[in-house]
């Protein structure tokens, strides 16, 4: 029997938890009962965030991190801060992202190693580095956040397409791995069409052609409740 562990229990890190979806994949996780570490570039962002989670919940669950993701040295210390103060990472939920947009004659070097080292080379780093603790725990549920254009090509952001569809198939070969390795960690991918990242309160009404962020939330948490040997692959949330 693969070895469970309730939320309550369980430690996180949300990338670019501070804003938008990983804001609200942080909230949910947060309510459930779940530490959660929300890394990004502005601390001011995540402290603002982080205080209001807490405020809210009447209790301090949520600690924010400042890292770039795209430097390697940060993105150990983070690992190792967060395996040192809780001895597990249980989920890693791989959010931070960002589009350049540039068509394909536009395209700068620049432009792309942004969006390259920030939507996949980063992932991948994190992931290596997060691996080996949850191997050694045993338990672990990894999230990726690609996008529907992960899956189809938007003539005005060909770097951000790449990058999306690359990390799908990065995290299809990640999920290969474990199943070859045996390792009780899962991979989820969420590909949603839009997002409405501005109207999120429960009571809002999101903006046409958008889909409401508590749809991801809702999703996250029914992926995460599943049985451990349930493979929910990729996660196509678009608006109708
Ligand atoms: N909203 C949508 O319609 C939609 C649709 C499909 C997919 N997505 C994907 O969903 C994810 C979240 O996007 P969002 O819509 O919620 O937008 P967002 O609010 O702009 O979130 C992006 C997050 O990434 C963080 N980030 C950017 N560069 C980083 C870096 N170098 N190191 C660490 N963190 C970094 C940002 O924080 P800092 O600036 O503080 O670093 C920010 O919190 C992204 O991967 C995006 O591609 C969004």
């Amino acid at each position: 029997m693969a070895r469970t562990k309730p939320l309550t229990e369980q430690v996180a890190i949300v990338t670019g938890g501070g804003t938008g979806i990983g804001r609200a994949f942080t909230e949910a996780l947060a309510a459930a009962g779940a530490q959660v570490v929300i890394a990004s570039r502005r601390p001011e962002v995540l402290r603002r965030t982080a205080d209001e989670i807490n405020a809210t919940l009447n209790a301090e669950r949520v600690f924010p991190y400042e890292f770039d993701i795209r430097n390697r040295a940060r993105i150990e210390e983070l690992v190792n801060d967060v395996f040192a103060r809780w001895q597990s990472i249980d989920v890693l939920i791989n959010n931070s992202g960002l589009a350049v947009p540039e068509t394909i004659e536009e395209i700068t070097d620049e432009g792309w190693d942004t969006v390259m080292e920030t939507n996949l080379r980063g992932v991948m780093q994190l992931v290596r580095t997060v691996l080996p603790h949850m191997r050694r725990n045993d338990f672990g549920d990894i999230v990726n956040v690609s996008s529907q254009a992960g899956k189809h090509g938007y003539a005005d952001v060909p770097s951000y397409c790449a990058s999306k569809f690359g990390l799908l198939g990065y995290a299809e070969a990640l999920r290969d791995h474990m199943r070859k390795i045996g390792a009780n960690i899962r991979v989820f991918n969420f590909c949603p069409g839009l997002v409405d990242v501005e109207n999120t309160r429960p009571e809002q009404t999101s903006r046409e052609g958008f889909i409401h962020v508590a749809n991801m939330t809702r999703t996250l948490m029914y992926a995460l409740s599943l049985d451990r040997n349930v493979v929910l692959e990729d996660i196509n949330l678009y608006a109708r």
